[in-house]
């Protein structure tokens, strides 16, 4: 069965009933050619206020929670965060949940903080305009305007509300359970400062969060923000892209022989001998490969082919192969010249040596 929520994406998601039950909308057509993006309305596809909110301007806000490296799933979104920043000319902001994975997930405080330089490297490697991002890590630099903002936001937010949002227990740490009050700070943070309303761009699981601070925002002063939302990309195996199950998700770090060998064993629809592959076709559906060459590299040309027989899966990866080495490749020079930049994104780690 499928479950979406903060903490768990799993299962094979209905999204056209997800977004029912979330009450949010989808993309059209005509709002997708304003946002100009080929991953529109494809991967992007459902929104709660973006058409008001576009239509002036407006700050762009989203944030990972670094407990491990980065991998292709995170990595496109912060992509689209780019185009999104030279599109509209935005301002970015870029929250780090250190402190939600230091208590979700009973992580070091050492662990974390290495996490947030190397996930730190992916971000400044897109390109950001340092002059209009801002990268706040709850550990290392938070603003005290971001602390004060959720201290008030947490004064309406009672401990019923966010357990029953959260599906968090009475004996979950109040840690955690405050932990929603500074999302929605990060979250709200940005029309605080510059009196504009936020966007948020985030995948499916992280939209509570937006919820909950929705219900809140009027009762701070603040506009209700807005969401883009993404689906989520399937794990290489066919279950859900886990940071913890190396097999399931290609980090930005990993290297080609390693990414060759992790898209080799991709859960895929092929059928068991050629013959049948070739009479009955690849099962698309099910097919990891396909998902990725649809939603990641929009290539439906070669998912109808496999549909057909005409392409078999051991060459549909290595098509896939060719196509993701050749974006990670250039990320990790990026990546590498990024080391120089930290200073000017977030001063406090310039000296930070990963052990
Ligand atoms: P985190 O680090 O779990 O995830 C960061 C973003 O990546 C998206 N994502 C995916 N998208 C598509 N396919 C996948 N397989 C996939 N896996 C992850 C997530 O949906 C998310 O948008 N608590 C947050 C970080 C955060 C934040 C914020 C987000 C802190 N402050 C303010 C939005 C706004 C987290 O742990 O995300």
């Amino acid at each position: 069965m499928a479950q979406v929520d903060a903490y768990d994406v799993s299962g094979d998601v209905d999204y056209d009933k997800l977004i029912k039950e979330f009450g949010a909308k989808l993309i059209d057509d005509k709002l997708a050619k304003k946002l100009d993006y080929p991953l529109v309305p494809n991967l992007y596809f459902a929104h709660r206020d973006l058409d008001t909110i576009i239509k002036k301007k407006f700050a762009i806000i989203t944030g990972r929670g670094p407990s491990m490296n980065m991998h292709l799933g995170h990595m496109i979104l912060w992509k689209f965060m780019k185009h999104l920043q030279d599109k509209f000319d935005a301002h970015v902001f870029i929250p780090f949940s250190d402190d939600e994975k230091l208590l979700a997930r009973g992580l070091s405080k050492e662990h974390v903080i290495r996490m947030d330089y190397e996930n730190l490297l992916d971000i400044i490697a897109m390109g950001y305009d340092p002059k209009k991002t801002e990268i706040m890590l709850d550990l290392v630099n938070m603003k005290q305007e971001v602390y004060n903002l959720a201290i008030e936001i947490s004064s309406h937010m009672t401990a019923n509300t966010i357990r029953s949002a959260m599906g968090f227990s009475p004996e979950s740490t109040i840690g955690l359970q405050f932990y929603p009050a500074m999302q929605a700070a990060h979250i709200l943070y940005p029309s605080q400062k510059l009196g504009v309303p936020t966007l948020v761009p985030i995948g499916v699981d992280q939209d509570v969060f937006v919820k909950l601070t929705r219900d809140v925002a009027e009762k701070v002063g603040l506009p209700k923000p807005g969401d883009i939302m993404s689906k989520f990309l399937p794990g290489l195996t066919g279950n859900k892209m886990s940071s913890s199950k190396h097999e399931t998700a290609i980090f930005t770090t990993d290297n080609y022989k390693t990414v060759k060998k992790k898209i080799m064993n991709a859960f895929t629809g092929g059928r068991p001998t050629v013959e049948e592959h070739r009479r009955l076709g690849c099962e698309t559906s099910v097919c990891v490969v396909c998902k990725y060459q649809a939603l990641l590299f929009q290539d439906l040309d070669i998912v109808k082919r496999c549909a057909k027989g005409e392409v078999l899966s051991g060459e549909n990866k290595k098509d896939l192969l060719e196509k993701v080495w050749s974006m990670l490749e250039l990320h990790q020079e990026k990546r590498e010249k990024a080391k120089d930049q930290v200073k000017k994104f977030v001063p406090e780690l310039s000296d930070y040596e990963p052990k």
